[in-house]
């Protein structure tokens, strides 16, 4: 295979990224690379070396990137005008839309990031319970803020129910309000729920989380424990929705939550992200409901943005086609399965573990079913697997591989010849 070299035009932009950007990145991806454009399932650095890209703008361009229809659909709304704080068609249809779709939605608001819209689901389940700690799971992603920064990525496991936080700057006080459960261990969730059932706001939780499916029952569990007690169950389908199914994990799963909340896919690449739930909480967000004690203030100067919107009406259009699910779930089968195929044939210990459009690999004998088996997994030889890969003309994210509509046989048969190569030279490295 042959590999491929770094330009001095690449090289330029990456030496003035790091002067100017903290790390040299913008917080989110290895500053190794720079990524000039896209198109389908592949993207180009500015080298002008070609990847099949399975980072996919860490998952909103599953129907490929720059897909005709949504780049028109764009181009048409940006020619007149790209925001205008008030109500406009486009932000009112992808609402419709939206709660058409997923099965929990009676209303939506919008917001421009996933993390802002965990962050007001949060404050929802407070201002509807009355009560201030939220339960999460440990290893569960659900933003920025100070109360989803604990127990994400602790380096070393803390002692349930304890959260530990993930970054410098913030209050400690925040630990007192947030409750860490271990991920599909329904016995120590609901047995934490009964213990703080008077303090509790509400259970957030990934329905997927990460790469790690839900066991049968857990969700179900959730959903029976906090029922029995009235606490809002928050599903976080920002990697969900509209991936797992049209109607999100909730719909592929069968569980029902009172809140979610919705960012990458139906914002077609634009920033724009949803809280969805129950017309009850969702009454917080109306003064006129509310009244001034149980109102929630949010507030923001690109909620609803029309050329956002106007992507994700167009992005949900393409996925609403007979087929557009069969299609990317029978890539994702066969990318697993051959993953998993050649993992073997090179004796490399490891599983293949997700949903066919959402999986990789974990470098460990034991199935993984939470944060703390995830974290038994080589972690070494997944970055060096990874740093082949991109060799060879593959991107994706640190430990995910997010698969497109808009990728070919032939994005595939690259693949598994990549991942041959690399795990050669994995194998004798
Ligand atoms: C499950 C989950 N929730 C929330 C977020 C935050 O979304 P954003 O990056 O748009 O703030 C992410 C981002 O990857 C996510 O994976």
């Amino acid at each position: 295979m042959k590999l491929i070299t770094e330009s001095e035009i690449e090289r330029g932009l990456i030496d003035k990224a790091k002067r100017v950007l903290p790390g040299g990145t913008f917080g989110n991806f290895p500053s190794d690379v720079v990524i000039r454009e896209g198109r389908g399932g592949r993207v180009w650095d500015e080298s002008g070396r070609e990847y099949v890209d399975f980072l996919l703008g860490s998952g909103p361009m599953l129907v490929g990137h720059a897909h005709p229809e949504v780049t028109a659909a764009v181009q048409e709304r940006i020619a007149r005008g790209t925001t205008f704080f008030a109500n406009n068609r486009w932000g009112i249809e992808l609402a419709e839309a939206i709660v058409e779709a997923v099965p929990c939605a009676e209303q939506v608001r919008f917001v421009s990031t996933g993390s802002e819209a965990d962050l007001y689901a949060m404050r929802a389940a407070r201002a509807f319970r009355k009560h201030d700690k939220i339960l999460k799971f440990e290893g569960g992603y659900h933003g920025m803020s100070d109360y989803s920064l604990m127990s994400l990525a602790p380096k070393r496991p803390g002692n349930f129910p304890q959260p530990i936080p993930d970054s410098a700057g913030i209050p400690r006080s925040v630990r007192e309000e947030v409750l860490v459960a271990p991920f599909n261990d329904i016995e120590a969730a609901a047995a934490m729920v009964r213990e703080h059932q008077d303090e509790l706001a509400g259970v957030i939780v990934e329905p997927f989380q990460r790469i790690i499916p839900p066991m049968p029952g857990f969700l179900e569990g959730l959903r029976r424990i906090t029922t029995e007690h009235g606490i809002p169950l928050i599903f976080d389908e920002v990697v969900t929705g509209f991936r797992l199914a049209y109607g999100g994990a909730q719909e592929y799963y069968g569980v029902v939550p009172d809140l979610c909340t919705l960012g990458k896919v139906i914002g077609g690449g634009f920033p724009l992200a949803a809280i969805a739930g129950r017309a009850a909480i969702m009454a917080h967000f109306d003064r006129d409901r509310a009244g001034d004690d149980g109102f929630l203030m949010q507030v923001g100067t690109l909620s609803g943005n029309p050329v956002a919107a106007a992507a994700g009406l167009a992005t949900l259009e393409i996925l609403r086609r007979p087929g557009a699910y069969d299609r990317l779930f029978a890539t994702g089968r066969e990318l697993m399965g051959s993953l998993a195929g050649q993992l073997k044939r090179n004796g490399l210990t490891a599983q293949v573990t997700g949903e066919p459009p959402l999986f990789d690999v974990v470098f460990t004998s034991d199935p993984v079913r939470d944060y703390r088996g995830a974290l038994r997994g080589d972690g070494e030889m997944l970055r060096r697997f990874n740093a082949l890969l991109r060799e060879r003309g593959v991107l994706k994210g640190e430990s995910k591989y997010y698969v497109s509509l808009a990728h070919t046989p032939e994005d595939i048969r690259h693949t598994c010849e990549a991942w041959a190569s690399a795990l050669e030279a994995l194998a004798t490295a």
